[in-house]
């Protein structure tokens, strides 16, 4: 017997439990398939914070780092919290502790009716730029200090260079160096000497704010896109407009640079959504999405696809939540895509 890939599962805050519950039955189906896992369910969010005072205890925060392979996430955020203290010492801990510097953002349509053309891959550096949260706020000035390392800047464009060379697709790497010449200086300057090390890929730069603008006008025409942390959070929220919006955008974040059985993060692009949470309304897809995208990483490229197929098949065939136009429920529309696996 193979020893079991070890998954961690934190629902979070607001819509998070609820697309969740619909995820776990995408664990199951992988186990009757004869995939081997084990899954821990974990408490943490605002709820159980609220109740102990406890976001990511260390000795929690430590058996994810030592004895797990991936965790699925929900969303953290909850109107309760408004520091967002328990969002910050649980998600970003859990993305720079366990430096996941790449996060995938990919944006494909999802149902009849949209642009076809539209491929997108957003890589996303995860970790640094103003997420680390250094700064003050003094009598009549706030300062958000950036930070850029060259490592991280290195592992997210090399990982994204590799992306462009197996798709064999244009990358795109966004930023501001006009105006933030040290940080962004940073980013070109890796991207042109990698750039000069991959000619295989067809490798171009251009200001966010003019890519934001050509990216509304011809989505198809971009392909991946690289990205610091905050513009990436940016481009990959107006990417998910082009697919249906919040609910339906999944990701994954990975440590390139760290050793095999290192735990992954997936986790769909949306947060906690509270002015729907709880009352059945949201959309499973993202959710589900990105477990395929866990399973993809473990290596279970046959149910990725296939998870990627049913949720195809259930939006062409017109299952919907509200988001999307339809009436379906939360679990309904779960059910509706797990009706089209294979056995
Ligand atoms: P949000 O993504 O939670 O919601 C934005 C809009 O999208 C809302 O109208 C919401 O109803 C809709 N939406 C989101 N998820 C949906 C789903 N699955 N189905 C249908 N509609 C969905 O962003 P927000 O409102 O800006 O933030 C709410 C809270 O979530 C904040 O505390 C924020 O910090 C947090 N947040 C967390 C994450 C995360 O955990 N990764 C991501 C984004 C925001
Ligand atoms: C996301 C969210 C987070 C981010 C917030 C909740 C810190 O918007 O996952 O995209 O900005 O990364
Ligand atoms: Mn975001």
């Amino acid at each position: 017997m193979d020893i079991p890939v070890r998954i961690a599962l934190i629902p979070g805050d607001g819509v998070g439990g609820e697309v969740m519950t619909e995820a776990l039955p995408f664990l199951d189906w992988a186990c009757a398939r004869g995939r081997n896992l084990e899954t821990t369910l974990l408490p943490y969010g605002a709820d159980h914070f609220l109740a102990t005072g406890e976001t990511l205890p260390e000795s929690a925060y430590t058996s994810l780092r030592d004895g797990c392979d991936g965790i699925l996430f929900g969303a953290v955020g909850d109107p309760r919290v408004p520091s967002g203290r328990h969002a910050e010492e649980i998600l970003l801990r859990l993305r720079q502790g366990l430096e996941l510097t790449v996060n995938l953002r990919p944006c494909r349509p999802t149902a009849p009716g949209q642009d076809a053309a539209i491929d997108i891959e957003v890589f996303r550096e995860n970790t640094e730029g103003p997420y680390c949260l250094q700064g003050s706020t003094e009598p009549g000035r706030a300062v958000d200090l950036a930070i850029h390392t060259e490592p991280a800047v290195r592992r997210l464009l090399e990982a994204a260079f590799q992306r462009a060379a197996t798709r064999s697709c244009p990358l795109t790497l966004a930023h501001k160096a006009n105006v933030l010449k040290h940080g962004h200086g940073l980013w070109m300057r890796v991207f042109e000497e990698l750039r000069s090390r991959h000619p295989e890929v067809s490798a171009r730069t251009m200001h966010a704010d003019a890519l934001l603008c050509g990216l509304v006008q011809h989505p198809g025409a971009f392909s991946l896109i690289a990205a610091d942390n905050y513009l990436g959070d940016l481009i990959s929220d107006l990417c998910a407009a082009f697919i249906g919006g919040m609910g339906v955008a999944p990701s994954i974040s990975w440590a390139p640079h760290r050793p095999f059985r290192c735990a992954v993060l997936a986790e769909p692009v949306h947060g906690s959504a509270p002015d729907i949470a709880g009352r059945g309304l949201a959309n499973p897809v993202g959710m589900i999405l990105s477990t395929a995208l866990l399973f993809r990483h473990l290596g279970w490229e046959p149910e990725a696809i296939a998870m990627e197929a049913a949720v195809k098949a259930a939006l062409e065939s017109g299952a919907k939540t509200r988001d999307l136009g339809g009436a379906l429920s939360t679990a309904s529309m779960g059910a509706s895509i797990r009706s089209r696996l294979p056995r």
